[in-house]
Parts: C-alpha cells; structure tokens; sequence
C-alpha cells in the first residue's frame, strides 16, 4: 500500500515559519515521485496552508475537531468548517487530547463520526501507555481502543489508524520494529474482524518519535502503511527525508 506521511505540528508555528515550510515541502512535492503527504498545521494556519498547497499534490489536514456540526461551543471548530477551508483529514482522539482534554474512546468516535458525515477522512489515534505496557497490556489496550473509537460510519476510504505508543511519542523512545510488527499485525486482525474485507484496505501508520534517522526501517515494516510524525516534521528536511522513505506504490 502507497505510505502516507503525516505532519502533526501540534501547536507550533507562526504565520511565517508556517508558509514558509509549507511552501518548500509543495515545492518538492510537485516535482517528485513521492508518498501520499498531509500537513497538520494548528487551525490558525489552516487558511493560509490551504492557499500555499492549492494546486500541489500535499494534502491538508486539522489536528482535531468537535463532534457536533454547528452550535453553541463556545472555541471548538466543526468539521464542516475544516472541510470548507480545504482539509481532507482531521486527527482524532491523539493521546495529548486524551491526556490534557479528558477525551474517550466515545467522545473520539463521536467525532471520528463527525468528520465522516463532513465528506472527511478521520485519522483516529490509539496507544498504550509505559504503565500498561510494562503491565503487558499493550494489546489488550490498543485493541479496546480500537473498537470503541472507531465509529460504524468507517472504511478504508475515510478511515485511517494510528498507532502512537504513548511513551513513545516526543520522548526520542521509538517501538522496536519487532513490537510494531507485532501490534500493527494484531489491529490489521482486528480490522478484518470488525469490517470484513475492507479492513485490509485502512491505512495503519505508526507514530512516536519517528525522525529521519529511523523512518526507513519503521516504514519497511509489514502493515505499516505511513507515519505520524510530530517533532521531526517542523524540520523541512527531517521531514523530507522521512517522505522519501515511503512507499510510493
Ligand atoms: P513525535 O509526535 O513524532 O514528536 O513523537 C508524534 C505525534 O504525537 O503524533
């Protein structure tokens, strides 16, 4: 399956820097055979990056989004305003807003749900926590995950897993690619449990601390279908390097 890499700036960037690493990575995307490519900038960037990649093959996407269509949420953005700016994807249920927002497995499929009632593809976040994978709970936990954030409404056209080990992600800790064979091989199963057929075709990428330096050997990984990439993907040329090693068909 052609890999998809994504970057999740998370809530970095001014206006500047932001069009700037934009510009370049359209740039080089435009005239190279490369992997799928989406941007996740923060949602004040969203406008000006769907203007710089207007035209280009990198896609736009937004970081999260709340479950409802319209209404009185004072602060929250709707799907249907990120699929009007121009996104094609919007992260859901990523670990930090699990942490630091209190979100669930039902709150992520409530808005995993939204965003397919939107036209959008949602790319919906689980991992294990150190604690529970020093239990030996890993895949007991992302396989809960699994099936209560992951709405009815999915496919293999709006639906993308990913897979971000919770002690992995910003720490420079990576999962060796052994334990993510392993736990992308389990939700594979699981996707072919849960949808049929169709499961084989839902894009699972690996996430926590991917840099240029290890992206070849995570990406070589059988059902590893593209990255999340935080950190690495604020350096154009990390992040270049990182596009490179995907798959292109
Ligand atoms: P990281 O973040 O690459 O900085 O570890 C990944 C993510 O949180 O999506």
């Amino acid at each position: 399956m052609r890999s998809l890499i994504a970057g999740n700036w998370k809530m970095n960037s001014l206006l500047a820097d932001g069009r700037e690493r934009a510009g370049v990575i359209a740039a080089r995307a435009g005239g190279a055979d490369v992997c799928d490519i989406l941007l996740c900038p923060p949602a004040t960037l969203l406008g000006e990056l769907a203007a710089r990649l207007r035209g280009s093959p990198v896609m736009l996407g937004a970081q999260d989004c709340h479950a409802e269509a319209e209404g009185a949420f004072t602060g929250d953005i709707a799907a249907p305003m990120l699929a009007d700016l121009g996104c094609s994807h919007v992260i859901v249920g990523h670990s930090e807003r699990r942490r630091d927002h209190g979100e669930t497995d039902a709150s992520v499929a409530a808005k995993a749900s939204a965003v397919h009632d939107a036209g959008l593809a949602a790319i919906v976040c689980l991992g294990e926590s150190a604690e529970q994978r020093d239990a030996g709970g890993a895949r007991d936990v992302v396989r809960g995950q699994l099936r209560a954030s992951v709405p009815r409404s999915a496919d293999s056209t709006n639906t993308i897993v990913a897979y971000e080990p919770v002690w992995a992600i910003g720490t420079g800790d990576t999962a060796t690619p052994d334990n993510v064979a392993a736990l992308h091989r389990n939700l594979r199963e699981d996707l072919l449990d849960i949808l049929g057929d169709d499961g084989a075709g839902i894009r699972l990428l690996y996430g926590g601390s991917v840099n240029a330096g290890n992206a070849a050997e995570l990406l070589a990984v059988p059902d590893v279908d593209g990255a999340l990439v935080g950190g690495a993907s604020l350096n154009v040329d990390e992040f270049w390097t990182i596009v490179e090693s995907g798959r292109t068909a």
